[in-house]
């Protein structure tokens, strides 16, 4: 059996009570509370259950690096419990074919193990949708518990469906948001690194939570309201510049590239005929880009590298890019390596590790849920 928490934390804030759109949100708001969880967690660890996780549709790249795996690895050192799901069913709402998912799942867990997220630490469970089936019917309940109304209104699924070029709409795509409701709440997750973009699926969230608490479960509330732990690191751009950095949209670095082919990917970076180097991201945002990647290698403000670089043009910010980034990967590359010489029989260790201790949870939940709903029937 794994060792499963017997009390998991509650709300790590009292949520206001009564209607469910009184508190209407404002992205200050959400910051304020942020920050709160932030101090939170380095002085109560053990207070909280952190839940995240990626679809498994690729390799991944140094925008996820520095936007959300440098993040989780910390708050796993600091003595959080984390849970990463790895959402393979949730592949399936904008594409057919699973022949890519075992590849990609590898792929995935090994750059987890990598950048130093640790489930011998005891802390850190990664598990896969497709093997905690107690998560998943959760979503049956969750499902009454809100509008159609509701679904329609996420801009965040819209702009998804819009920049998927979907033409016609699974009903998985509409209803994900409820997906990871199940799956943050299956363990009882109350704090949930995001970025903005995602702080309405939040909110749904906490709607669902709230919602089942009062209407089955008001006397013992089950579920706690998470918090969102807003994302402190800029937007990495890919190396075109132009949009966001994206393995489809062939303008990322991925983390297990080799030095040469991190060079010549920065090589081809775009930037302007400038020769003098500013950090200006509304006029030159490819070059702002770039900047702000050695920044968050070395630790140094953009305007700072830019006046250090000076009269040097593109070939020197691409020199200088190419090194740091180079240094800050290296020991990643290398643990990478390390591990990808036994790939199929770590990744299989680590998920039976985590699906165990993720199935144990979940399982105990749904226990719960039953009983509050009266369909426990006196059995197990
Ligand atoms: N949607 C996330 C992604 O695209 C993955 C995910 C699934 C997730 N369930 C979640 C993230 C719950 C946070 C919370 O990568």
């Amino acid at each position: 059996m794994p060792a499963v928490n017997p009390d998991p934390p509650a709300s790590p804030t009292s949520a206001p009570e009564g209607d469910d759109d009184a508190r209407l949100d404002t992205f200050e708001a959400s910051k304020r509370r942020s920050d709160a969880i932030e101090k939170g967690l380095r002085e109560n660890p053990q207070k909280y259950r952190v839940l995240t996780g990626d679809r498994p549709t690729g390799a991944l790249h140094v925008g996820h690096y520095f936007g959300s795996l440098q993040n989780r690895v910390r708050i796993q050192n600091l003595g959080v419990e984390v849970y990463i799901v790895v959402a393979d069913y949730q592949v399936l709402t904008d594409r057919e074919g699973t022949d890519a998912i075992p590849n990609n799942v590898q792929e995935l867990v090994l750059d987890y193990l990598a950048a130093g997220l640790d489930p011998e630490s005891g802390k850190t469970a990664i598990f896969t949708h497709s093997h905690v089936p107690a998560l998943n019917q959760l979503l049956l309940p969750f499902l009454t518990l809100v509008s159609m109304g509701e679904l329609d209104r996420n801009p965040t699924v819209k702009e998804e469906i819009e920049a998927a070029g979907l033409t016609t709409v699974n009903a998985g795509m509409y209803t994900y948001p409820v997906h990871q409701a199940a799956d943050i709440l299956f363990c009882k997750g109350n704090v949930v690194p995001v970025g903005r973009d995602q702080l309405a699926h939040l909110e749904l969230t906490r709607k669902i939570a709230r919602r089942f608490n009062q209407r089955y479960a008001k006397k013992n509330p089950i579920f706690p309201e998470p918090e969102g732990l807003l994302s402190e690191a800029p937007k990495i751009l890919g190396l075109d510049g132009s949009q966001k950095m994206s393995k489809s949209r062939n303008n990322a670095i991925v983390l297990q590239a080799t030095a040469d082919e991190t060079a010549k990917l920065v090589k081809r970076a775009t930037t302007d005929s400038e020769r003098r180097i500013t950090y200006d991201p509304e006029k030159r945002p490819a070059v702002a880009n770039l900047l702000l990647m050695i920044g968050l290698c070395t630790g140094e403000k953009p305007e700072a590298i830019a006046e250090r670089l000076g009269e040097g043009g593109g070939g020197a910010l691409k020199n200088e890019l190419t090194t740091v980034l180079n240094d800050t990967l290296a020991p990643l590359r290398a643990r990478r390596a390390e591990l990808a010489k036994d790939k199929k029989e770590v990744v299989r260790r680590v998920l039976s590790q985590g699906n165990a201790k993720a199935n144990a949870v979940a399982n105990a939940t749904l226990a719960e849920v039953r009983a509050a709903m009266n369909m426990s029937y006196g059995i197990d």
